[in-house]
């Protein structure tokens, strides 16, 4: 049933404050302001590094992991995406421990690399939204994503949640292996427990990026650019443009744009640039001022601070509300959602079903 809404997605992307605090509330005590322990196959403060694999959006949300789970918790991250993890051959150690993320739990490049590790012995964990899937049974532990029934082939809420899932299990890591003081902690999952709170201030911002989608229909091509977790963001923002809107997309990490793609800058190809005011926020507006010299027209998505200090002539702004470092991939997500989301809307496309996809890829 979907609601109030036009479609799944819509509504899907409207559930999120819920499902994220539905979802933190299964690994955070927020009355303690600390993470819970409980059912965790692997002892974090044995491990040396943990493999992820994953498709699509799911890998995604595990590759802006390997920031959290290396900055906070100094664990190294292994991130492949399924189908090239499962014929890699990789060489996993007794202290890895492999963790495999799917909204489904039916992928069959996961599920085929979650066999691999099976077979070399190394504890599985699964982060998954169904929970009596088959990645869920052949896993060791299972982290279950609160989003309920995701039914919009682009997935929406099942990624924010992920992220809840696997920023709470970074922090239970950083934890166990003393790598983050008490108070860094508490700081963090106050952080965490405002994530709801933010994502739905984000939701407000509706017409601004309705706006903007508007205006992202009159091409034919977009770039995302982001650095550190904005890159992967910057890849999730273009998967979810092209799968909905079928306007070509790609995603780059900001720090790659002189190896290869400012080549295509011109008018005719906007650029989304993900960029709250964090450590890197210089670095990402000397990338911007490339773009703007080379005629091309920048939609900036970032914060008070970064919209004051960016100093450059965008098309567009959009101004996030605040949000500690920690959790902005959570709340950054929403803009790029909302946005591929109505730029469908505006090209008239099936947002729900779109053509060639399946929501579960139960076959190579
Ligand atoms: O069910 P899974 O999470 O394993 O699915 C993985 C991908 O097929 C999925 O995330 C896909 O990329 C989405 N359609 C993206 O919106």
């Amino acid at each position: 049933d979907k609601g109030n809404h036009r479609h799944f997605m819509e509504k899907e992307i409207h559930e999120q404050p819920e499902v994220i605090s539905h979802t933190l509330s299964h690994y955070i005590d927020f009355a303690e302001r600390t993470t819970k322990s409980d059912a965790i196959p692997f002892d974090f403060a044995n491990l040396d590094r943990i493999a992820i694999s994953a498709c699509g959006t799911a890998y995604l949300a595990g590759l802006v992991s390997k920031y959290w789970f290396e900055r906070l918790a100094r664990l190294p991250v292994d991130i492949d995406i399924a189908s090239e993890f499962r014929y890699r051959e990789m060489p996993l150690s007794k202290r890895s421990a492999a963790l495999f993320v799917s909204q489904s739990g039916e992928t069959a490049d996961t599920l085929a690399s979650l066999r691999y590790c099976r077979q070399q012995g190394v504890a599985i964990g699964a982060i998954v939204n169904v929970q009596e899937s088959t990645i869920a049974r052949e896993s060791d532990g299972i982290f279950p994503t609160l989003a309920g029934p995701e039914i919009g082939v682009a997935s929406t809420k099942a990624f924010t949640c992920q992220l809840s899932v696997l920023a709470s299990l970074a922090l239970r890591a950083a934890k166990e292996r003393g790598t983050i003081s008490a108070e860094e902690e508490k700081a963090h999952v106050r952080a965490l427990t405002e994530a709801p709170r933010y994502t739905s201030q984000v939701l407000k911002l509706e017409q601004q990026v309705e706006k903007v989608a508007r205006e992202l229909t009159h091409y034919k091509h977009v770039l995302y650019l982001g650095r550190d977790t904005n890159y992967p963001l910057a890849m999730e923002g273009a998967l979810k443009l092209k799968e909905i809107s079928y306007i070509h997309a790609e995603g780059y990490a900001a720090g790659e744009l002189k190896h290869g793609p400012i080549a295509l800058i011109d008018e005719n190809m906007p650029v989304i640039v993900i960029a709250p005011h964090d450590h890197i926020f210089d670095k990402t507006v000397s990338n911007m001022q490339e773009v703007a010299a080379r005629g091309g027209k920048i939609i900036l998505i970032t914060d008070r601070k970064g919209a004051e200090r960016a100093g450059i002539d965008t098309l567009e702004t959009i101004v996030m509300p605040d949000v500690p470092q920690f959790v902005a991939p959570i709340v950054y997500a929403l803009p790029i959602q909302m946005l591929a989301y109505y730029t469908a809307v505006f090209m008239g496309t099936d947002v729900d079903q779109p053509r060639n996809l399946a929501k579960s890829v139960t076959v190579e």
